[in-house]
């Protein structure tokens, strides 16, 4: 786990559009938190940056899209990625006629992470973005791990379960047409089943 709490999201990092070498990017820089030991606060941003940079790649060596990395500034905490045309799913869902194609797209996106063993950490739809393209292209790993465990993937898809509820409210098929193609493309469905029963049941109880 962290060793600090998490503020809210997209408290931590500042996003603006850039270029780099002609193309359309964006800049993600983590300022100094001033509530943190300088040097603790150091290292907890360069972690994330660096855990943000690697599985960025590795999830989209296994098919999954990110956005590319053009560059990072390790001393500034910035990471220069690929500008995704495109709107926040978080934005997008809710007015599109097409919603129960996205979100079986984005289901059958979290599967492929998944059987790669990577988890994300923090999946909400302010945290996909729907390409112009049509698209689904996943951004904000830095809470992500790799090798992940049948707990770190169940534990991804009940906060999935509640941001989305959170989030859009009556976009209930919606949410189950998600669901649905992520247990159809997802290798071994049942254990995720189980995980996610488990993590309700302790829920419940505690
Ligand atoms: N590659 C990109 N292309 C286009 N827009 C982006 C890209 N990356 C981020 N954004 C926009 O910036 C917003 C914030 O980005 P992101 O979710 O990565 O940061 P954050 O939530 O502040 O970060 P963190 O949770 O890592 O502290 C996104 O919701 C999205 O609208
Ligand atoms: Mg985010």
């Amino acid at each position: 786990m962290d060793t600090d709490n998490r503020p809210a999201v997209g408290a931590e990092a500042t996003v603006f559009e850039t270029a780099f070498l002609g193309r359309d990017a964006v800049a993600k820089v983590r300022s100094p938190k001033g509530y943190r030991h300088p040097d603790l606060d150091a290292s907890i941003r360069r972690a994330r940056m660096r855990n943000e940079v690697r599985l960025m790649r590795d999830a989209r060596r296994a098919g999954v899209r990110t956005p590319v990395v053009y560059d990072v500034d390790v001393e500034k905490c910035t990471v220069i990625m690929e500008r995704i045309e495109g709107e926040k799913l978080k934005d997008a869902l809710d007015s599109s006629d097409l919603s129960l194609a996205i979100c079986a797209a984005v289901g059958r996106a979290v599967a492929a992470l998944h059987d790669a063993g990577i988890c994300h950490g923090d999946l909400t739809t302010s945290n996909m973005m729907l390409a112009a393209d049509g698209g689904i292209c996943l951004i904000d790993f830095s809470m992500g791990k790799s090798a992940a465990t049948a707990e770190d993937i169940g534990v991804d898809i009940g906060l999935l379960e509640r941001a989305f509820a959170s989030a859009h409210p009556g976009l209930e098929r919606q949410y189950a047409a998600l669901i649905d193609a992520y247990m159809k493309k997802k290798k071994r469905p049942e254990e995720v089943l189980k995980k996610l029963e488990e993590i309700r049941n302790r829920g419940r109880y505690t």
